[in-house]
């Protein structure tokens, strides 16, 4: 699932950056074993169903089928696309590099392979990309400045202002 990685590059070429995937996680695995990925996009309307796949995550488990989601096949590489999800971004492997030496998290850069949206997201006019039934973007842990609290993960929405 992506609602917090990095897109750099222009239409005719662009990398995908993750920033941080654990090498103890499944990602990690897959990436090294197939040297591929889907970023699937979802909506808030399928967030809850999406944070079932954190819940279950067995290593054997099949957490796309398991969290109520449906995997189907991508077009240009060997790992699943997520049918509900409005955008998928295929990509190949290209780098990982340790946050520091000996660190237990890497930062991944992906090659875009292939991209596909549904088309009610991809009109403006419809559900749209941008605004509440588009992109969702993680705002990972809020802490309140003055006390230092932290609180549940949310997720934002990206408005277009001109
Ligand atoms: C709604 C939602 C959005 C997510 N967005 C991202 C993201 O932008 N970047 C990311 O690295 N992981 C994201 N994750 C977490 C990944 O789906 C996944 O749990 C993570 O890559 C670790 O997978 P693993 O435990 O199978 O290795 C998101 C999860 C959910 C439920």
């Amino acid at each position: 699932m992506q609602s917090w990685s990095t897109f750099v590059g222009d239409s005719g070429e662009f990398i995908c950056i993750i920033g941080s995937v654990s090498k103890d996680g499944h990602l990690y695995q897959s990436l090294k074993e197939t040297k591929c990925c889907v970023l699937n996009f979802p909506s808030y309307d399928i967030c809850d169903k999406c944070v079932q796949t954190i819940k279950n995550n067995g290593f054997d488990d099949d957490e796309i089928t398991l969290s109520g989601l449906t995997a189907e096949k991508a077009k240009t590489v060997n790992a699943p696309r997520i049918a509900e999800c409005f955008l998928s971004i295929e990509c190949e492997f290209l780098w990982e590099r340790e946050h520091f030496e000996g660190s237990p998290n890497v930062t991944v850069a992906l090659r875009a392979t292939h991209i596909c949206m549904d088309s009610d997201h991809y009109d403006q006019n419809k559900l749209g990309r941008y605004g509440k039934t588009g992109y969702m973007y993680n705002v990972h842990s809020p802490r309140n400045p003055e006390t230092g609290e932290v609180t549940p993960d949310c997720f934002g929405a990206l408005e277009l202002y001109r």
